[in-house]
């Protein structure tokens, strides 16, 4: 589904105030909001994040609501009152003015008592995503270099770079134009590497008794970094029935051959999310293009996209498109670096895995 001016404005209608992160909505319910609205959040958010006295976990729980609670706590009573009586406690003496905001708040009440988190920025206003955490979020670099590009010389190499291409043409015909959805569909796709690469990773360092070099978790962080990508896009191009039936068949083939591909070779692997990558910025940069030509409408960037990229509250897609184009480049760096250090064989282990490297 193409992000058209007309197919934005009911898109965002539908949306609604989801659309707007908080620090948005801070601006408007403030009367000095203008300045508000174009401050935006503070470079130095993230490592204000880390303080403990801005970012708390308050401990509430056994609250008065949804009563899922588990077999063994239902009909004890007694125990849950006086857990509940605990609570109160821990709340009142940890996190005051908290606990009183939040009685009307639904949670899940267990026996096993597993408090629920509440954090805040810096500011003291609720942090309103449950998927990523302040201290998750970065401001993307965007002077990587864009052009850079792995010369296939191998055998292999010249495998992995034409098993690419040959993607490219069915993409091309299927999306013509449409890069929101595109981008959105791709997505689906590009988050599976890093979640194969670092479980067979894990199981690895597990048989071998071995550390991994941090490639467990930088594949990971990659495979969480795509999702986000894909949870922006879902927000400006809502997939149709038949495109989530397309995700769930290519899911199962790509999954299955990914692992398989791995096994026989990580080399092999590597270099085909290297050039996947490099699609990948193409694609974006297309975008780009269209959005300048004003093919698609730049609306206003989804609140979890200014959050999740620390974006002023006025961002717009084409500030997320850039920032999303900017993770690309990382990925791809990271997929033909790891492809090079197999080359020289030797294994990730022996290299420090880049880490945070955004
Ligand atoms: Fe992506
Ligand atoms: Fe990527």
């Amino acid at each position: 589904m193409a992000v058209t001016r007309n197919g934005a404005g009911r898109q965002l209608a539908v949306a609604g105030a989801r659309l707007f992160s908080s620090a948005t909505a801070r601006a408007v319910a403030n009367e000095s909001g203008a300045a508000a609205v174009t401050k935006g959040l503070s470079p130095n958010v993230a490592a204000a994040w880390t303080k403990t006295s801005t970012v708390y976990w308050a401990q509430r729980g056994y609250s008065t609501g949804a009563r899922s609670q588990s077999t063994v706590a239902l009909g004890d009573g007694e125990h849950e009152r006086e857990k509940r009586a605990e609570s109160d406690a821990v709340s009142g003496s940890s996190a005051a003015g908290v606990s009183s905001d939040n009685k009307d708040e639904k949670g899940v009440v267990s026996y096993w008592g597993v408090p629920p988190s509440r954090v805040t920025k810096e500011d003291g206003s609720e942090w309103k995503w449950t998927c990523f955490r302040p201290w998750e979020t970065y401001k993307s670099d965007l002077s990587i270099d864009l052009k850079k590009h792995h010369a296939p010389t191998t055998f292999l190499d010249k495998l992995a770079y034409w098993t690419v291409k040959s993607l490219r043409w069915p993409t091309d015909i299927f999306f013509q134009r449409r890069y929101g959805c595109r981008a959105m569909m791709l997505e689906t796709v590009a988050a599976v590497p890093g979640m194969v690469g670092g479980a067979l990773l894990h199981c690895k360092s597990l048989r071998r008794f071995e550390h991994s070099g941090g490639w467990i978790k930088a594949l990971l962080e990659e495979a969480e970094n795509e999702r986000m990508h894909l949870m922006t896009f879902m927000e400006v191009a809502k997939p149709k029935w038949y495109e989530r039936a397309l995700v769930f068949t290519v899911q199962g083939v790509f999954f299955n051959a990914y692992f398989l591909g791995y096994l026989i070779s990580p080399k092999f692997a590597h270099r085909v999310v290297g050039y996947l990558e490099e699609e990948a910025i193409h694609s974006y940069t297309e975008f780009l293009k269209e959005l300048d030509k004003g093919n698609i409408a730049n609306v206003p960037a989804p609140a979890i996209a200014i959050d999740y990229w620390q974006l002023p509250a006025n961002a717009t897609l084409r500030d997320v498109v850039l920032v999303v184009r900017a993770d690309e480049a990382h990925h791809r760096d990271v997929n033909h670096f790891a492809s090079d250090i197999h080359y020289q064989g030797r294994e990730l282990k022996d290299a420090p895995a880049p880490l945070g490297y955004h």
